[in-house]
Formats: C-alpha cells, structure tokens, sequence
C-alpha cells in the first residue's frame, strides 16, 4: 500500500460528481464500439476518455489499481500519476470491465473507478483472487472463504428465511469452476453462470430485488476484487478475498507489491479500508444499469455512484445534451 497523507475526512463530497463524470465519459466512448468484436479498441477508448477526465479533476490520484504494470500498459499504469493538482487519493479504475461483453454486445460490461483516500487502497497483483460476497442486511461472519460453497448457500437461505432453492448463486462460467457449481447445485440453489464481469457480479449481491443475485462466488481478477470490495465498502456487503499465487514468480510478483502473507484472507475493509467512492456507468445494458443510449439530441447514461462515509448510493439516469464533449 502507498503511505497515507491525506487527513482523515479530507476527500470532499463533490468528488461524488466528478467520480461520476469520468466513468459516464469512459462509457460512452466503449459503447460507440458495442457489438463490433474488437476488444482491444473498445478498451482504449475507455482508458483514452477516462484518463482524459481523471487528469482535469482536482486531485493528486496515484494508481493503485490500474490497466497493468508500467511496461505492460501505456495508459493508466500501476503508479502512474493523474489529477490537476489537489488530495493526494489512490485510484483503482477499470475503464471497461468487461471487455469481451462489450465487444460482443452483452449484458453487464461497465465503466468502473473507485477513488480513496491516499495509501487505503490494496496494491493487488493482476493475478486471480478468490472471491466470496453478500449483500447488506446479514450478520457479520455469516459467510467466509474458507467455508465450503454448499455451506455458505445454505446460511445464506436461513438467514433468509427461505429454501435453498430460492437462493441464486453468481459464477464466472469457467472449466476451472466445475466443482464450486456442482457443490452449489448440490443445494437446489440456482445458479447464474456469467461469461465475464465479476464486478457487477458481486455489486449484483447488494440489491438481490433487482438482480436475483444473492451470493458470488469463484475466482476472479485480483484488481476487481479490490474495486468490487471499495463499491461494497459504499452499499455495506461483506466480502473476502485470497490472492491466487500459485508459482513462485506470482509469489515475488506479490512481495514486490509489499504482500508478505500469499494466503492471507482480504476483507473488504482490508482492500478498500479508507474513505471511499465508487462509480460504475453502464456500457451494454445490465440488471442494475442501463447501457449508453445515443439519441439524435442527446446521449444518455446510467451511473450507480456511491460513497462509504455516509453510504449514500445514487443511481443517475443523465441526458448530455452538449454532445461534443463526447466526441
Ligand atoms: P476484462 O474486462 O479485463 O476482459 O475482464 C473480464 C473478467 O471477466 C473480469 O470480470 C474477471 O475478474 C476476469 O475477467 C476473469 O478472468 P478469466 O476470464 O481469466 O477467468
């Protein structure tokens, strides 16, 4: 983690708009590129519109979470430094998660940026994380890593107050995942296989209503791990996390990044422990967001924006009229 010099309760609340306003400008430039099958463009149009907005806000952002390592990614690196100037803040953004879902015109790919207060955010290799997560409203240790699937869906339905069969589980559809969804089946829980995006898929536990998700479970980046824990953060939710370090180069890959303990268990506290807010602004149409709508006057986007001082969500339907801020 980077050393902490901002005061406590220094980040000001008008960030919740500018926080907004870089991830509706990623959005819409990833969703001029829906549906055409080109991952890669779709991605750098994100990460052109994003850091564009990050560097005109009034902030001294480092990233923590970023588009890779310096020499791997050109924009947007790990450590990079963004903002005009202002509260030193850590930065963990994903400017189209979802890539492949937004390059084939799926459900749920998002525009995504959290932004805390300096030192406070988990500096997380790109390796997998392990990943469990509710929503709000259940007691504190209900849920754990290290307890088997079938277990966690099972506590989950009686602290419910319904049958396993009325509980809906979220997996990345991945081979690797093919015992974690015959233990979930065990239970008659139903099970809602993604085909990627695992952010919206935690985000979807908070409002179960809307989404029919209750739980998330399997593995996943490590860097969405951190951004899902800093939007639990804001709605409440529990959520754990163990980095995935299965050789030796991913162990000192961790340690140059200050990990000492590769099996350590993450709460959402320890990877989004400070101040926070978060953004996501839907690219393709979602369960909670809408995706970007182009009309002939106006563009129109989605965001959920939130904060965890005061737990405020907003969700923000916009009409931009002034399109050439967009262009
Ligand atoms: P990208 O947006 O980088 O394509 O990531 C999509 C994603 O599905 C994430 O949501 C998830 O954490 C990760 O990829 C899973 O990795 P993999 O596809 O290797 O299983």
């Amino acid at each position: 983690m980077s050393e902490d010099k901002t005061p406590r309760g220094a980040l000001d609340r008008v960030l919740t708009v500018e926080v907004m306003r870089v991830t509706e400008r990623a959005a819409v430039s990833a969703a001029r590129l829906r549906g055409r099958g080109d991952e890669r463009a779709a991605d750098q149009a994100a990460v052109d519109a994003m850091r564009r907005e990050l560097n005109r806000l009034h902030i001294e952002g480092i990233v923590v979470i970023g588009e890779g390592e310096r020499d791997e990614a050109p924009m947007l690196y790990i450590g990079e430094a963004v903002g005009a100037g202002g509260d030193r803040v850590d930065i963990a953004l994903d400017p189209l998660e979802g890539t492949t879902l937004c390059a084939k015109d799926m459900p749920n790919s998002l525009a995504t940026l959290a932004l805390a207060s300096g030192g406070s955010l988990l500096n997380a290799p790109d390796v997998y994380m392990d990943k469990i997560a509710i929503g709000p409203g259940y007691p504190e240790g209900l849920i754990d890593l290290d307890m088997p699937a079938d277990e966690a869906v099972r506590r989950v339905a009686k602290e419910k107050g319904v049958p396993t069969a009325e509980i809906t589980a979220c997996i990345l559809d991945r081979p690797r995942h093919a015992e974690l969804i015959r233990l979930v089946r065990e239970t008659g829980a139903a099970i809602r296989l993604i085909g990627d995006g695992d952010i919206a898929g935690v985000i979807h536990t908070t409002d179960p209503i809307e989404t029919g998700i209750d739980i998330y479970i399997g593995s996943g980046g490590a860097p969405e791990g951190v951004l899902a824990s800093a939007a639990l953060r804001c709605t409440g939710g529990q959520m754990q996390g163990r980095l995935i370090l299965d050789s030796e180069a991913k162990v000192e890959r961790a340690a140059k990044m200050g990990i000492s303990d590769p099996a350590k268990v993450y709460r959402m506290e320890d990877m989004a422990s400070g101040e926070v807010f978060f953004s996501a602004t839907g690219v393709t149409d979602g369960n909670m967001l809408a995706g970007v709508k182009f009309a002939r006057n106006y563009i129109q986007t989605e965001t959920i924006v939130m904060r965890s001082s005061s737990k405020t969500v907003r969700e923000i339907k916009a009409r931009h009229q002034d399109m050439e801020k967009f262009s």
